[in-house]
C-alpha cells in the first residue's frame, strides 16, 4: 500500500474519533495517572516491513501499564518456561482485572497471564529466569521500540507503590496458596516499575511488531515460535480487554492489550501493529477513544482476523 493509502486511513480514524476524545473517566486510582490531560488522542500503524504511519499526539509519551503485560509474557515464553501454565491459567476472567474473590476459590491460580494476578506470577517467573524481570522487559522494548533510553517514570511507580495494597492482596494471596517464587515485595517493585514505563504510540506501534510479525524481532532474530506467537496473540483477543473482551472481539475483531494509561495495542497478524491512545476509560478500564479508533480503523480498511 502507498503512503497516500496509509495517510488517508489515519485522517479517517481521526475523523471517526474526534467526537470520542476526552470521553471516559482518567484512572485516578494511581494519583499520578490522574493528572493527564483527557484531550490527547494519538494513533500509529506500523506495517511488518517496518513503515509507521500516525495522526495526533502519537509522538507523546504515556504509562503503559498493563500493556507491559504482553511483553514479560512473551519473554517468559521465549524461555521454554512451558510450566508458567501451572501457575495462571488461560481462561477469560469476566471479572475486574484487579479482582480478588476468583482468585481466592480458585486456589491461588490467576485466571489468564493478563489479569493483575496473572501478570504479577509472569513477573516472579521472570524474575526466577533472569534475576531482572524489569531489566529484560525495558531492554526487549528499548530494542523494539527503537527507543535505546526507554524506561520507567519512577514517580509513577512510587505513586502505584503507595496505592498498591490491592496488588500487595493479590500476591500475597497467591503466596499463601504457594503460588510465589520470590519475595512479594520484590516481586512487586518489579512490577510496579514495569507497569510505570512510558511509550509513545509510535513506539508502542513498533515493538508490537514483534507479534505482527509472529515473534520475530526487529533484528531478524526469533524471540517466538509462530506458535507461541499465535497464543500470546489468542490470549490478547480473548483476555486482553478484560471483562470487555467479548465486546472487543465484536467490535474491533482483532487480538488487543489495554492499559490503565489509556493506550491499546492491536495486532493484525502478519500485517500490522497498531497503537492507539487516549486517557479517558470507559467503565472497564478500556480507553474510550482507543476503542473508537481500532474499531474504525478494522472497519475502514477491513483487515481483522475474522
Ligand atoms: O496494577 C495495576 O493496577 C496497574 N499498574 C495496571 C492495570 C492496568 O493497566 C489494567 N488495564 N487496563
Amino acid at each position: 500500500m502507498s503512503d497516500d493509502y496509509y495517510q488517508d486511513v489515519l485522517a479517517q480514524v481521526a475523523e471517526h474519533t474526534r467526537p470520542h476524545i476526552g470521553a471516559g473517566t482518567v484512572a485516578d486510582y494511581i494519583p499520578q495517572l490522574g493528572g493527564v490531560d483527557p484531550n490527547q488522542f494519538g494513533f500509529a500503524v506500523a506495517a511488518v516491513d517496518g513503515r509507521v504511519y500516525s495522526v495526533g499526539d502519537a509522538t507523546t509519551r504515556f504509562s503503559m501499564q498493563s500493556i507491559t503485560k504482553v511483553f514479560t509474557l512473551a519473554l517468559v515464553m521465549s524461555r521454554r518456561n512451558h510450566n508458567v501454565w501451572t501457575r495462571v491459567h488461560r481462561e477469560p476472567s469476566g471479572s475486574a482485572f484487579n479482582s480478588l474473590y476468583q482468585l481466592e476459590f480458585e486456589n491461588g491460580i490467576a485466571r489468564n497471564p493478563f489479569i493483575n494476578p496473572g501478570a504479577i506470577v509472569v513477573t516472579d517467573q521472570l524474575l526466577s529466569n533472569t534475576g531482572d524481570a524489569f531489566g529484560a522487559l525495558r531492554d526487549l522494548l528499548r530494542t523494539e521500540s527503537g527507543n535505546p533510553e526507554l524506561d520507567a517514570d519512577p514517580v509513577t511507580a512510587a505513586s502505584e507503590r503507595d496505592t498498591g495494597d490491592r496488588n500487595r492482596s493479590l500476591a500475597y494471596l497467591m503466596a499463601s496458596f504457594g503460588n510465589m517464587r520470590n519475595p512479594v515485595p520484590e516481586v512487586l517493585d518489579h512490577y510496579f516499575r514495569q507497569c510505570s514505563i512510558t511509550v509513545s504510540c509510535e513506539e508502542l506501534a513498533l515493538a508490537g511488531l514483534l507479534l505482527a510479525r509472529h515473534g520475530r524481532r526487529a533484528d531478524g532474530s526469533d524471540l517466538l515460535s509462530r506458535g507461541e506467537a499465535r497464543r500470546i496473540m489468542a490470549l490478547m483477543l480473548t483476555c486482553g480487554t478484560y471483562d470487555s473482551a467479548g465486546e472487543f472481539a465484536f467490535r474491533i475483531g482483532l487480538p488487543c492489550k489495554s492499559g490503565v494509561g489509556g493506550g491499546m495495542l492491536a495486532i493484525v497478524p502478519g500485517h500490522y501493529s497498531l497503537a492507539a491512545w487516549g486517557p479517558g476509560l470507559g467503565p472497564k478500564g478500556n480507553s474510550v477513544s482507543a476503542a473508537v479508533a481500532l474499531e474504525a480503523f478494522t472497519d475502514i480498511t477491513s483487515c481483522s482476523v475474522f
